[in-house]
């Protein structure tokens, strides 16, 4: 069905023709035309970009080299704004550098005024914290500031920031009731393949959010358990894993804690849910992460760098006290990381409700994860040897900050380093079309809150040869 949703009803596929290629070490290249190709070909025009829609294929391949080029910048630059959508999360939501109380409702500062009445206290203590900026998340914050030259030292920078910070929370409130406004809509649609393929696209104008949380990794470890009561993953099958998009917890939107450091969850919790669910064994597992976020990237790099000289990495797991978690969330919860590090102490801010678990992650476990920057709408591995390619993809809360051309794009280009058989798990439902050689195979359905709040992942194999 979403076939033919978003499909020409004459498509004429042509046959991409594999070409030969020196082996050399795997970099990140651009996608080639040919493989655009067999998506321009089949897609329903109107879901083309503008300059690629109006082209004929001669000239479309002709502009292809400078379109991807310039779709690139566009991409890298829709983290600066997410970036400003999280020093806003860090103004709201922060416990560390203020006593003031939190805003957890966007709606209650919605005007200048009420900002001003409800923040004054939180945006004076957030400015005096940016003076000499005391742990990773507090630099973060002082380095967007520094980015729109903003100098947090002097008096007039104290200004600058409140003003700067009034004008991202405007900007937000904004997105935010037209983001309501559009879900309202969507669930109005009667065609239940549009409803899919919009919310499948919600977050496409979005600035590139680094957010991430425990939830989706249940979701995942969930995924892999069936795939593997199915038959479809094997024991230790599972050697080569790309992880797209880890993301980095720099104070995530749904519930921003700040009690703990910046971090990075998933990589981690992929290995552990691989090597409890005996799809991997430790010593013989990789993570490859791409992210094109240089933060994402760099937070990576320097774990390794302190595990190359004996020092774990420390995660926190929390669960909220505002939701009543699933019973199966919260088992998932107590038991996450037991395979792959050791439990370490964990205080959440007294009153909060928070459940807090820490887990010290061992050094080789850090130094089995490899981050490397990668743009997967545009770039893929290549020249990648069949050994090297990989068993597991994961992507989850990605693919929806991109429209259906993107994500196809993105699809084949996942495509290209799979191996043949090798399992895509998104929970972002694709298009599969004609000519990519990746075929939803199975979902999963899991729930997290009691109020049957949750998520869908797919599994999508690499069919055939291409
Ligand atoms: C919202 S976070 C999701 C993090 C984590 N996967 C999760 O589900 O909690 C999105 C992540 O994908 C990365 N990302 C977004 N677009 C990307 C792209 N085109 N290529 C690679 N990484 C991308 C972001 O930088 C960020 O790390």
């Amino acid at each position: 069905m979403i076939r033919s949703f978003f499909l020409l009803s004459s498509a004429s596929l042509l046959l991409t023709i594999g070409v030969l290629r020196a082996q050399a070490p795997a970099a990140p290249a651009n996608i080639p035309y040919a493989d655009a190709r067999s998506i321009l070909d089949v897609l329903r025009s109107d879901l083309l970009p503008p300059e690629l829609r109006a082209a004929t294929p001669v000239e479309r391949q002709a502009i292809w080299p400078d379109w991807v080029a310039r779709r690139d910048g566009d991409i890298r630059a829709r983290l600066a704004r997410a970036d400003e959508d999280s020093l806003l999360n860090l103004l709201l939501l922060g416990t560390t550098f203020t006593r003031h109380p939190r805003v957890t409702d966007l709606a209650a500062v919605r005007t200048r005024e009420a900002a001003l009445e409800r923040l004054a206290g939180r945006l004076d203590d957030l400015a005096d914290a940016l003076t000499s900026p005391r742990d990773e998340r507090l630099r973060f914050a002082r380095d967007v500031i520094l980015g729109r030259g903003i100098d947090a030292t002097s008096a007039q920078g104290k200004l600058q920031i409140r003003e700067y910070l009034l004008g991202i929370l405007e900007r937000v409130a904004g997105e935010t009731e037209g983001f309501a406004r559009t879900a309202a809509a969507m669930s109005q649609l009667d065609d239940p393949v549009a409803r899919l393929a919009l919310s499948a696209t919600n977050y496409r104008d979005r600035g590139l959010s680094s957010d991430t949380s425990l939830v989706p990794n249940f979701a995942v470890d969930r995924a892999l358990d069936d795939l593997h009561a199915a038959g479809r993953l094997r024991p230790r099958s599972i050697r080569r894993v790309a992880l797209i998009g880890p993301g980095l917890d720099v104070i995530d939107r749904r519930d921003g804690y700040d009690f703990y450091p910046v971090q990075t969850i998933q990589p981690f919790a992929l290995v552990d849910s691989l090597v409890r669910l005996g799809l991997a064994v430790p010593d013989g597992l990789q993570i490859a992460t791409f992210d094109v976020s240089a933060r994402v990237n760099g937070h990576l790099e320097a774990a390794r760098e302190r595990a190359r000289s004996g020092r774990g990495y420390l995660v926190h797991v929390a669960l909220g006290g505002r939701e009543r978690w699933s019973t199966e969330l919260t088992a998932y919860w107590a038991r996450v990381g037991m395979r792959v590090g050791d439990a370490a102490a964990a205080a959440p801010p007294a009153g909060s409700g928070v459940r807090v678990r820490a887990i010290q992650v061992r050094p080789a476990v850090v130094l089995s994860v490899v981050p490397q920057d990668l743009n997967i709408v545009l770039q893929r591995l290549d020249p990648l040897a069949p050994a090297e390619r990989f068993d597991l993809v994961v992507a989850t809360n990605v693919f929806i900050y991109y429209d259906v051309f993107e994500q196809s794009l993105a699809l084949a280009n996942v495509a290209r380093m799979l191996r043949p058989g090798g399992l895509l798990l998104s929970n972002t439902l694709l298009t599969e079309l004609p000519g990519l050689p990746m075929a939803r195979v199975a979902h999963t359905d899991v729930v997290y809150t009691d109020t049957a709040v949750g998520d869908r992942v797919m599994a999508y194999e690499r069919t055939g040869s291409w």
